[in-house]
């Protein structure tokens, strides 16, 4: 085990409070010395937002840390990288803190390029009712894509331009894009952006003037990542703080096909993206993150054990439970042990966290899935939606706690009792222990359980 490294998922299907958590703990490794925060999957789908005073910053791309003095962030190969968004999110730092961020920002040269076209392509696909109904609309399947088709185009071949491949690129996209009856030319695609939410593709010359301005305001922050990650892990005064993208049941093989992302939510990730520098094993906490009482989803994947009515709709408005990203409502669900237990199993986790420990009400007993049943007999998840839609859930009830009470306790012992019983509960049907919990935003809204 290398010390000093800790890695943290979503456990479910993203959204589940890792930003909070990432950043609770790369604030407490910066004051031993430096810490390095690794991001190595997904891109502008991600969501988390940083207060900077009274400014809210909203980041896709960066990882959690940016504030943090002493933190290097890396997006790694792994990422799919939208030039003028991450832009976007430097440029917003840098106006709340009044000062620079770029050095501490290192953006590997190797990582695939979602660009304008990618969001074009995706948003013409989603009319023709193929691919993920739900997806963000980032461009991150098809950048994806790209590299299984063996034509990506990647941070080293803007940096420096390489006009000739990026033109050829343009002419590929506006082909296909043609060829289902449109023009990329007139595409509106989101962009992060302040005053302006959506781009128009425009022809080439527009295409390549706009990446091209993108591009050089880049040059300064690209660089050989694995390089860096092979010097700074093999040197212990470095932490190392890992915070993938998305959720484990967002993954492309774990989640519910076709409602999943395209990029690898596990810590297996970490492996491919470093080159094999970093053995996700040799992590020595690779913690999934959970909400505690109930788990939320944005998409349009169908859950078996969707909740309605007012308890969600509470839920919703209580936990604020809209998309970082699309703004869209949340779907809310109870619990479902099944799915969990088989997420942390296939994502080789070692700690659970439970977050929003909260958001449970006095008049309301815990209601979770402990089991799926088909046709009376037990059956385990799979990922595979014509299969979950046979499974019935059995569902059990546990008791309540007051959120008040949860605060201000520096002992885990001290816990209200429904609530250390409902924690040991879930460390044993997921078979996990359980590392921390929160109750609230802030971050001294936390306890550690061992
Ligand atoms: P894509 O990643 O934009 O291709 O979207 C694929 C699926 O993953 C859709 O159901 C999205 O809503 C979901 N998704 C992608 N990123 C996130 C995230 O960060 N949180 C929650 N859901 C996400």
């Amino acid at each position: 085990m290398r010390k000093n490294s800790f890695a943290f998922c979503g456990g479910a299907f993203g959204d589940e409070g890792k930003g909070k958590i990432v950043d609770m703990y790369v604030d407490m490794l910066s004051k031993k010395g430096p810490v390095i925060v690794y991001r190595d999957n997904g891109g502008a789908n991600a969501g988390h937002t940083v207060e900077v005073g009274d400014t809210r910053i909203a980041l896709h791309q960066l990882p959690s840390g940016i504030l943090t003095e002493n933190a290097t962030l890396v997006l790694g190969k792994g990422m799919v990288i939208h030039p003028h968004d991450l832009l976007t999110e430097i440029k917003d730092v840098e106006t709340a803190i009044q000062g620079k961020v770029t050095g501490k920002i290192k953006l590997d040269e190797m990582a695939t390029l979602s660009l304008d076209t990618h969001r074009a392509f995706e948003s013409v696909l989603k009319q023709w009712e193929s691919g993920g109904k739900g997806s963000t609309g980032r461009g991150i399947s098809p950048a994806y894509a790209d590299v299984l088709l063996r034509h990506p185009v990647r941070v080293r071949d803007i940096v420096p331009f390489n006009e000739k491949k990026l033109t050829k690129h343009y002419q590929l996209y506006q082909a296909l894009i043609k060829g289902l009856g449109q023009s990329i030319e007139k595409i509106e695609v989101p962009v992060l952006d302040q005053k302006q939410k959506t781009v128009v593709v425009g022809d080439l010359a527009t295409f390549l003037k706009r990446l091209k301005a993108a591009a050089k305001k880049l040059q300064p922050i690209v660089c050989n990542a694995v390089e860096f990650l092979e010097s700074t892990w093999n040197d212990t005064s470095y932490s190392f703080v890992f915070e993938k993208a998305q959720g484990l049941g967002l993954d492309p093989r774990w989640g519910v096909y076709p409602d999943v992302t395209a990029s690898d939510t596990t810590f297996d990730g970490i492996y491919f993206a470093s080159e094999s520098i970093i053995d996700p094993n040799d992590i020595s906490v690779r913690a999934a993150v959970l909400k505690a009482t109930y788990m939320s989803s944005v998409g349009s994947r169908v859950l078996p054990t969707a909740m309605h009515g007012p308890l969600a709709e509470k839920i919703r408005e209580d936990a604020h439970e809209y998309g970082a990203t699309t703004k869209r409502p949340r779907d809310i669900a109870y619990i479902d042990i099944p799915a969990l237990r088989y997420f942390a199993k296939v994502g080789n986790v070692t700690h659970l966290i439970l977050t929003h420990m909260d958001i449970v009400y006095l008049k309301e007993k815990v209601t979770i899935c402990t089991d799926y049943t088909i046709d009376g007999k037990k059956v385990s998840y799979r990922p595979d939606q014509e299969y979950l839609d046979k499974v019935k859930p059995t569902y059990a009830e546990f008791e309540p706690w007051a959120a008040d009470d949860l605060q201000n306790v520096t002992n885990p012992a001290k816990l209200p009792a429904a609530a250390r019983s409902y924690i040991k509960m879930l460390e044993k049907e997921i078979g996990v222990p359980v590392l921390l919990i929160t109750m609230g935003p802030q971050r001294r809204q936390a306890l550690f359980m061992k």
